[in-house]
Order: C-alpha cells, then sequence, then structure tokens
C-alpha cells in the first residue's frame, strides 16, 4: 500500500478520492462498535472510520492501539455539520477505511505522545528518547533545527564560504575546557583529544589560503553540564581571512537577520548595539546582558565614599565599589524571597545583601541607621526611588560588585514578572555585540595569567606594548554575539605574526617555551610561511536552536542530549569496556583510590 497523501493534506476538494496514509495511531474511539481512528503522521491528523460491517476490518480492531503503526486505503467523504473539527485542519473531511495493514502493535507507551509528557521525568522521557522525539513538538523542533542549519549554509555559500571537515581525532592542547581523550592504539600510551573547537585547524585553513572557511562542527568539552551546556555540542564555525572587526558584525548581523527572516518569519534589527565589556559589567553585572529589560546597576561611591557605614565607605577607600540596583515594585519581597536574593548573591561571594525598603511613604532597613538625610536623598534621586521599590546594595570590589548584583538583577526580573510588573517576550530578540574585552585574566589560584578567550586573539593594536608590563589592560580584538542573556557566539581577530603569538604564549601566559613548541609549534612554523591577518567567531548552535524554539534548555534541541552526569540514557553511555578491549589499548583502570 503506497501512501498517497500525508495526514495534513487532505481537504473537501478530495472528497470521493480513494487515497492511502500511513502512520501512528493517536487515539481510538469506539462509537458503538465504529471505530474512530485519529491517524497520525509527521505533518498532521486525519480521522479514518472503520465500520464493523466490514469483516476483514473488524477481524483487526483488537490491534488497533495508540502507536500502532497503519496504512489504510478509503474513500474520502465530508463530515457534516457538528462532526465537522474547526481545529483540525483535515478536520472537515474523514477516511472511510476499506483495507488496513497493520505493520506494528504499539504496547502501550509509558507516557503521552502529547504536551502533557513534558511534565514527565525527564530521564523516562530520554530512556524512550525515541517516543518522547515522536511528539509533534518535538519533532517540530528537530525540523526547525535542520531549517536553520540550512538557512546557514545558503547564506554562507552565496557570499562565498566553502565548508570543510576537520578532524575529531586531535590532540590534547593546554588552555581551556578539559578534554576527551580517546587511547591510540597503535602508539600505546598515546591520546587523541576530542576537539573543543576547530579552532586551530580553522586557522591553518586560512594559512592554506581558503580565505572563508566555515563547519557546523561538533565539539567535545568536558565540563560541568547545565541547562546551556552539553559534553559534545554543535558550533556553526567561521573564519576569515583580510577581515577587520566590523566586516565580522556585518557578515554576521546579515546571517542573524536571514536566520530570523527564513527560520521565524522575523525581521530583526540591524546594526546590532555595541556594548563594552566594561560597560556591560558596570550597569547590567554581566558580559552577557538581557537587554529586554532596565533594572541597571547604579554606582553609588559618590554618595557613600564618607560614609559613616563602614561596610559602604570601607569598601570604596579600598578601592572597590559601592553599587546598586532599583527592584520597582517590590517592596512586598516575601522572607522567602529576600533569602533567596541574598543566597544568590552569596553564592557569587557577597557577605550580605543590603537593602531598603520604601514602603508607605518610609523607609526600612536594617542598615537605615547607619546612613545619613543626605545620603537617603541623594540615594532616593540617583535610584528615582518610590513607594513599593526595594533597592539592593553590594559593596566590594568593582568587578565582585556587578556580578552580584547582575545576578540579583536577573532574579528581580523574574519575581517581577511573577508578579506582572515586567513582561519578558521570548519573541523580542534583542542582539547586542559585547566588545574590548581584556585580553588577559589573572588567575589567582594558579597565580598567572590566562586568555580570558584563547590564546590566539590579537590584541587591540595600540595596546600591543603594555603585553609586557601591564597585561590586565591590554583590550583583545574579541567579540560575543548575545541574544536574551544567552551567549550565542563568541570569536576574534587573530594573532598573525609568529613573534607576537609566541610572546603571548612564553612572556604573557607563561608556558615552558618545550612545551609550546610541542603543542603549538606547528602554528608558529606556519606562521612563518605567509599567514594572512584573520579572524573569525563560532556560535553554539545549540543554544541558537534552543532560543528559536523558545525552549529553555539545550536538551530539548538535540536529537539525543546528554543528562547532567553526561549518560545518554536510551543507549546506557558511556559504558565498561572488556579486559580485552582495554588491553589492545594499553589501558589498565584502577580502583578509585581513597585520596
Ligand atoms: P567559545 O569557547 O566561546 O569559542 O565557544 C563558542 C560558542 O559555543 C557555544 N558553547 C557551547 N554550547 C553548548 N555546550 C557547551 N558546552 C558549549 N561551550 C561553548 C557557546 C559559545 O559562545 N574557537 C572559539 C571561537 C572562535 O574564536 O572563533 C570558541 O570555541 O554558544
Ligand atoms: P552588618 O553590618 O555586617 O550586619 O551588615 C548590615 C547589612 O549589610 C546586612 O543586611 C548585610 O547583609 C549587608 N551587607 C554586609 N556586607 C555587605 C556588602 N559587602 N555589600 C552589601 N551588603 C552587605
Amino acid at each position: 500500500m503506497k501512501r498517497t497523501h500525508n495526514c495534513s493534506e487532505l481537504r473537501e476538494s478530495n472528497s470521493g478520492e480513494t487515497v492511502q496514509l500511513s502512520g501512528w495511531v493517536d487515539s481510538v474511539r469506539d462509537h458503538g462498535g465504529i471505530l474512530f481512528v485519529d491517524l497520525r503522521d509527521r505533518e498532521g491528523l486525519t480521522q479514518v472510520v472503520l465500520d464493523p460491517l466490514n469483516e476483514p476490518l473488524k477481524a483487526l480492531f483488537p490491534k488497533i492501539k495508540p502507536e500502532s503503526v497503519l496504512s489504510v486505503s478509503g474513500v474520502v467523504k465530508d463530515r457534516v455539520g457538528d462532526t465537522v473539527n474547526q481545529q483540525l485542519e483535515t478536520g472537515s473531511i474523514e477516511v472511510h477505511a476499506e483495507n488496513i495493514l497493520i505493520h506494528n502493535v504499539s504496547k502501550t507507551p509509558p507516557f503521552p505522545m502529547d504536551d502533557s509528557a513534558d511534565k514527565v521525568s525527564e530521564e523516562l522521557r530520554m530512556t524512550y528518547r525515541y517516543l518522547d522525539l515522536r511528539r509533534r513538538s518535538n519533532l517540530k523542533i528537530l525540523r526547525l533545527r535542520h531549517k536553520t542549519s540550512q538557512s546557514i549554509r545558503n547564506y554562507l555559500d552565496t557570499v562565498g564560504f566553502t565548508e570543510v571537515e576537520t578532524p575529531m581525532l586531535f590532540k590534547s592542547t593546554p588552555e581551556g575546557a578539559r578534554e576527551f581523550l580517546v587511547p591510540s592504539r597503535m602508539n600505546p600510551g598515546s591520546f587523541y583529544a576530542l576537539p573543543q573547537s576547530p579552532q586551530q585547524y580553522k586557522q591553518m585553513l586560512m594559512v592554506a589560503g581558503l580565505e572563508k572557511y566555515y563547519q557546523l562542527a561538533r565539539c567535545f568539552r568536558d565540563e560541568d553540564l547545565r541547562a546551556d551546556r552539553q559534553p559534545e555540542f554543535t558550533q556553526l564555525d567561521i573564519e576569515l581571512s583580510f577581515i577587520d572587526r566590523e566586516d565580522m558584525y556585518a557578515l554576521i548581523e546579515g546571517l542573524m537577520a536571514q536566520i530570523w527572516k527564513e527560520v521565524l518569519d522575523v525581521t530583526i534589527e540591524t546594526p546590532f548595539l555595541r556594548l563594552s565589556y566594561f560597560e556591560a559589567m558596570n550597569r547590567f553585572g554581566v558580559d552577557k546582558p538581557d537587554m529586554r529589560f532596565g533594572v541597571e546597576l547604579m554606582d553609588c561611591n559618590e554618595i557613600f565614599k564618607d560614609s559613616t557605614f563602614k561596610v559602604f565607605s570601607g569598601a570604596i577607600q579600598s578601592g572597590g565599589s559601592v553599587k546598586a540596583i532599583n527592584a520597582k515594585g517590590l517592596a512586598d519581597v516575601t522572607q522567602g524571597e529576600l533569602r533567596k536574593l541574598e543566597d544568590s548573591a552569596k553564592a557569587l561571594g557577597a557577605k550580605g545583601l543590603a537593602f531598603i525598603k520604601a514602603e508607605k511613604g518610609e523607609w526600612k532597613s536594617p542598615i537605615l541607621k547607619f546612613l545619613s538625610e543626605a545620603e537617603q536623598a541623594a540615594l532616593k534621586d540617583q535610584l528615582q526611588v518610590e513607594d513599593g521599590d526595594i533597592i539592593f546594595f553590594a559593596a566590594t570590589e568593582w568587578e565582585k560588585a556587578c556580578a552580584i548584583l547582575g545576578r540579583v538583577r536577573l532574579d528581580v526580573a523574574e519575581l517581577q514578572v511573577s508578579r506582572g510588573l515586567l513582561n519578558l517576550d521570548p519573541n523580542d530578540y534583542k542582539f547586542l555585540w559585547v566588545i574590548e574585552f581584556p585580553l588577559m585574566l589573572f588567575d589567582e589560584d594558579a597565580g598567572r595569567y590566562t586568555s580570558s578567550h584563547h590564546p590566539f586573539t590579537a590584541p587591540v593594536q595600540e595596546d600591543i606594548e603594555f603585553l609586557k608590563t601591564e597585561p590586565l589592560k591590554v583590550r583583545g580584538q574579541h567579540y560575543d554575539l548575545v541574544l536574551n542573556g544567552v551567549e550565542l557566539g563568541g570569536g576574534s581577530i587573530r594573532i598573525h605574526q609568529p613573534d607576537l603569538q609566541k610572546q603571548v604564549f612564553e612572556e604573557v601566559l607563561n608556558i615552558e617555551p618545550e612545551i609550546v613548541e610541542d603543542r603549538f609549534g606547528y602554528m608558529l612554523k606556519a606562521f612563518e610561511y605567509g599567514a594572512p591577518p584573520h579572524g573569525g567567531i563560532a556560535f553554539g548552535l545549540d543554544r541558537m536552536v534552543t532560543l528559536l524554539a523558545g525552549r529553555q534548555s539545550i536538551r530539548d534541541v538535540i536529537a539525543f542530549p546528554k543528562n547532567q552526569k553526561g549518560q545518554e540514557m536510551m543507549t546506557q553511555s558511556p559504558g565498561v569496556v572488556s579486559a580485552k578491549q582495554l588491553k589492545d589499548l594499553s589501558i589498565s583502570v584502577v580502583e578509585d583510590s581513597a585520596d
């Protein structure tokens, strides 16, 4: 029996035609012996009517259970009067079955095949992921993901990019996330590492003269997992030669505009807003601010620099800051909510979270007694405090104070949304470039500088002179693309001069020359054979699709994702291997020792 139509295709105009449909039984209703079956395929539903007077059909009735797979041949008939289903595209017709072929009888599924299964535990859904995916909302996501990749490929092809595959079996490189290692049977004791990104290979493609490269590349990072992180994920990876940052912004803005248009039919505004890292931290307390709402961080150093409240003046005098936010309309926070906000702040190292409530014409706060009239008046003025507001403070080093309130700002927005004070429209797409990151960070624990992005990022030209003397002052030619509080992607203009790259490795990052030679020697050598100026960027495709699909977790947009413990529940990976396999790989597994 060959399919003639899909399950969302038939209309009144098909009335009288003999058709064949194939799909899954979505539901079965028995009306006095007549079976009404909703047959479902990836496109939609069609009602099929099975008459018990048709003896061969009737014999099959016991096998027609939800999720069984059938092919049906029958005649399309109009539905009349109130039997028309306005909710369904095919609701004005039904197919009166003449023959049925049952391909597979289904057991009762462990959860329903509709959106009510969203409430079922993720563990169970992932164990039966093939059923979870069969739900139409999930199949829709897989198709949306495909459409996104397709749109990306079309755009990049049109502007002259070549897709190149780079190795999955790479080698271990220092810097960056923890890696997955793969033992090499043919080289006992040696290991490949799965790539964290195709960074080094794509730079070599620029030296090769390809000029415009892209890849939808699988990347691997052995990190702690969260809603927006998977141990294996997909990057849209891009690299170009002879470009500067402005060229990159224009290229990517065009790409995003095309994706959003083709996938969602949404016109996004370009050019995108730009904020320096400093301004993003100072005003929003994070390097990936959600620009759909305000609640900006204020600097209160002027007000409190000579305050008798030592928590505040002390922080300023030791070089730090007093930052504050006005959480409009939240003076009625409950004790529980307040404690949660405090916990958020403390998780980022705050000693406390001082607050002032403005309620019924009065200010209330455990710290009010420490603040002078003049300080209160200045606060009221600067933060535009009105009745019903609550102000939160962080007093510590500038960066830490910003980060603390950046986190509180997000919690505040959530509370405002829950009270109907703020509408965070998921269809409001606020793209933002964050630029001018510091090239280096100082890792207090390790007592050395680390790259804030990666060691291949070029310093801003006029800052190069500070590389030797004040590395923290050097800005990198790095850019991140942020959308609604999510870091969608990041990249940079690269170093293409061997001497400068060597200086960054050895003098700034303090990597032993032998290690530099071992890990990056080929790269330094390549740069001595005509390396063009180049730069690139990589996007988290999973994160992009999550936003396009209006979902919360990247696990929702990956066909077979891993859970928090890095396991894929359906196939139960990872798993143990035989002693023979280990022996072939020259590997021995040691029991977890007491340390
Ligand atoms: P970066 O490390 O910033 O840059 O990664 C680029 C983008 O990849 C996504 N991403 C992830 N998505 C899901 N799960 C993860 N564990 C994960 N880690 C990262 C993010 C991120 O913005 N080679 C450079 C890019 C370049 O310089 O061209 C790189 O990998 O969306
Ligand atoms: P204390 O004088 O230490 O009891 O603190 C008074 C109030 O200020 C309490 O509500 C603390 O939670 C809060 N607090 C203490 N240290 C800080 C800080 N560094 N930044 C912001 N608030 C703080």
